[in-house]
Order: structure tokens, then sequence, then C-alpha cells
């Protein structure tokens, strides 16, 4: 029969027993890996996934999408992705490499976007973490340093290891510490995020371009969390800082503010080629599809075309910061739409969390690998969609829970609270 080769069957024959015969126990390597991950789950999250918290419901306020600018049923873009599935399918299953240059729908697509961006060339990638690890590995080799942010994404330190490259981590947004190490490590790429993805806090970006200048090393910025939510017309940070033109790459996911599967890299004259050559998931993994191309296009006129949502987003953000900051939270020198509530360890951050959602506040959870170890956080995603009611009763709640959440004992309060007594001993001495 057939219907015995359904996929489910097969893959149940890795780890059950088939016909009675017990699966081969798994070596040792792998055994330690699931027992350390089961381990974690117990002892750490008392037995349940730390991600998953109770099923939403309608009334939730959901602050966990990258979807910045509330895009995620724009008709213009939906119907631009039906059309293309009409016209084209599915498209060609094959590797961007075997793109003609130059033209073609993504080829072009590719240069609109670079020429808003105020950039040379544009090359478009499966996803931004395709995008950040090939350019890692196309421009860096075992000779070269990579000088990566503390909270820079993971994906920048994946590019360094597929590159066999050297990470130099350097304190966040520490612009003395990144110019010590490069001044001991020498001219290499420094790999920021325009806008940090669990903070919320700002590059300073002109900064560490005049270090790149300086000691002749190539300023990688990643844009995930402000193209599209930032600029006059979504370009962008470096784009609206009148950088374009001096930093060397840009990069970003356009799974958030672009609603879309893809990464972007934005650079210097002729790079697309180079990167579609030289880029290992470029080679070796298949490209987008026409439909996804499609929803870019759309999603890239839309963000253009509707400012009121960038303008509604900054203003939402300015509100709810300045609210939650007078009312004793410390936001971890965040500012913009990315809020980061830092308690600490990780059954903390889940009871925490468990009372966001007792009050109809659904955020996410970031811990290690994302996070510091004990430094685990909720994050809540502001996005242009919000109604007044809605951002009224984030703030409100948050006021409402300080003691249910037990703030004072977070571990970001603790430390805001040392270093104001730091400050205030100094303060003394210097007296
Ligand atoms: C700063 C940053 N860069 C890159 C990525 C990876 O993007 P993608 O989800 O498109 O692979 C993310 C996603 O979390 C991100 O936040």
């Amino acid at each position: 029969m057939l219907d015995s080769f359904a996929p489910h069957d097969t893959a149940q024959t890795d780890t059950r027993d088939t016909a009675g015969i017990p699966a081969r126990p798994l070596p040792g390597f792998v055994q330690r890996r699931l027992d350390a991950y089961q381990e974690r789950k117990r002892t750490n999250w008392g037995g349940r996934h730390i991600m998953h918290g109770r099923a939403t419901v309608a009334d939730d306020l959901v602050l966990t999408s990258n979807d910045y600018l509330s895009l995620q049923r724009h008709r213009t873009i939906l119907d631009a992705e039906i059309d293309a599935l009409n016209t084209h399918g599915k498209g060609a299953m094959m590797s961007a490499i075997f793109l003609q240059d130059g033209t073609g729908t993504q080829r072009s697509l590719e240069q609109r976007i670079a020429d808003d961006l105020g950039a040379a060339s544009g090359v478009l990638a499966q996803s931004g973490w395709c995008g950040n690890v090939g350019l890692i590995q196309s421009i860096a080799d075992e000779r070269t340093p990579v000088y990566v942010d503390h909270l820079g994404h993971a994906s920048l330190w994946e590019g360094v290891k597929s590159a066999g490259a050297k990470g130099v981590p350097v304190h966040h947004n520490d612009v003395e510490h990144l110019e010590r190490q490069v001044l001991r490590y020498g001219p290499g790429v420094i790999a920021v995020d325009a806008v940090y993805s669990t903070t919320g806090a700002l590059c300073p970006i002109a900064d560490y371009l005049a270090i790149a200048e300086a000691h002749d090393c190539v300023l990688l910025v990643d844009e995930s969390h402000s193209l599209g939510t930032h600029g006059p017309n979504g370009e962008g940070l470096v784009a609206s800082l009148g950088l374009a033109h001096r930093v060397d790459f840009v990069t970003a996911s356009l799974a958030k503010a672009y609603v879309g599967r893809a990464g972007l890299i934005t650079g210097r004259e002729r790079f697309t080629e180079f990167f579609a050559s030289e880029s290992m998931p470029a080679i070796f993994s298949s490209t987008l599809l026409p439909h996804d191309l499609a929803g870019i296009a759309a999603a890239h006129k839309v963000v253009r075309d509707e400012p009121w949502r960038r303008e509604r987003l900054h203003a939402i953000s300015k509100h709810v910061r300045a609210t939650l900051l007078e009312a004793g939270y410390p936001l971890l020198n965040g500012t913009e739409q990315i809020l980061g509530l830092e308690v600490g360890i990780e059954a903390d951050t889940m009871h925490v969390r468990d009372v966001l959602e007792a009050h109809g506040i659904v955020g996410s959870i970031f811990c290690a690998p994302a996070t510091p170890a004990k430094r685990s956080l909720i994050r809540l995603t502001l996005h242009a969609g919000m109604t007044a009611t809605q951002v009224e009763r984030l703030v409100a709640t948050l006021l409402k829970v300080r003691t249910e959440v037990r703030l004072s004992e977070w571990s970001s309060v603790r430390r805001q609270s040392r270093s104001t007594r730091a400050v205030e001993a100094d303060r003394t001495l210097a007296a």
C-alpha cells in the first residue's frame, strides 16, 4: 500500500521502536547534548519550555512580532505576492548564482532598493542570517580580526566562525574600547547593529565610522531593526545620517519591517556579483522565489509611501519609554521601539512573563544564548498598529504590576542602583 510510505511513518522509524525492534541507542556525544537540554528544562524552567507561555486569546495585547509598521495584512503586499504566485508559480528551484547579472526581476529590485538607500549596489539573500554569515565569510579570512559589539546579533558571530576569522568582542557601544581593540589587533571588519535587538539601543554609527576610516577597517552596519522604521523614507539610519557612501556594508533582515523572508546587503560598486560568487549561502542554498521578490518590492513601496506608520511608531515608543522610565523600569539604555525588560535568571523571567500574560500582555523571553546566562529578559516590541487604548493599557498594566513582578529584585534594577550609589560615593569623595 502506498499509504505505508507516508512521510510521518518514515520519520518515526528514526526514534521509535519499529516492528518490535528497539532503536539503536544514540552515541554518547549526541545523548549528552539531549540530556543537558532536558536538565536545563527541568531545573531552570520547571519542566516547561521557557519560550512557551499560555496560548494567546483574542483580547491579548501581543507584542512579540518584528512587524514594526504593522504590514503583515497590508492588502497591496498580499496582492502582489498572490499575483506573483498566480503568474510565475513557485519559480525556479536553484541557487542565485545562476541569476543573470544585471538583468531579471531580482537584480533590478536589488539595484532599486540600493539606489533608494543611497548605496552603489545591493544584493538579496535568503534571510538576514544568510546575508550576515555570507558577507563576513566572503570578506574576512583567518588573518582578519572581526570586531563585534557584545550585543551584536548572533549571525555576525556565525559569520566570524564561517570565515575562520578572529572574533574580537567589543564592549557594548563603547567607542574607546573599540579603538583600543583595533590598535591591538589591526585592520579588520567592525560589525554592529544600528538598533540593538534586545534593548532598542542606538549604535553611535558616526563614531564607529570615524574609527573604521582612521584605522583602515571596514564597517558593517546591520539595520534589521532600523530599515523601514528610521529615516524620512524608511531608508534606515546609515542613509538618513548621510553616511551611505562611507559605510562599507549595510545588511538587514527583511523579516521585520518589510514582512518578508529575505536579507539585504548594500555596499560598493560591483559587490553583487562578488557576493553571489563567494558567499556559501548564495551558492549552496536556493534562491528567493518570485512571490518573495514581489512581496519585498511591494513592501519597499509601502514603506516609502506611508510615512505615518514610522511617525506613529516613534510617537508610541517615546511615550511608552518615558512613562516606564518614570515608573522605575530600567530600559537598558534603549531609545527605540524594542523594550528590553531584563529580569535576571530564567525562572524569574518566566514568572514575570506569566504575570504579564495573566494581565493580557504578551511579550517574548530572550535568554542564553541570546543574552548572558543570568540576564534573561522579556522583549516587548511596539508597533505602528497599536491603538491609543492599547498603548495606555500596556503602560497602565506595567505600572500596576510592579510589586507582583518583583521589580526591585530584577538584575537590571540592582545594577542600576549599584551604579547610582557608586556615582553618589564618588561625588561625596570629590566634595
Ligand atoms: C540584528 C539582526 N540581524 C539579523 C537577523 C537575522 O534575520 P533573519 O530572521 O532574516 O534570518 C536578525 C533576526 O533576529 C536580527 O535581529
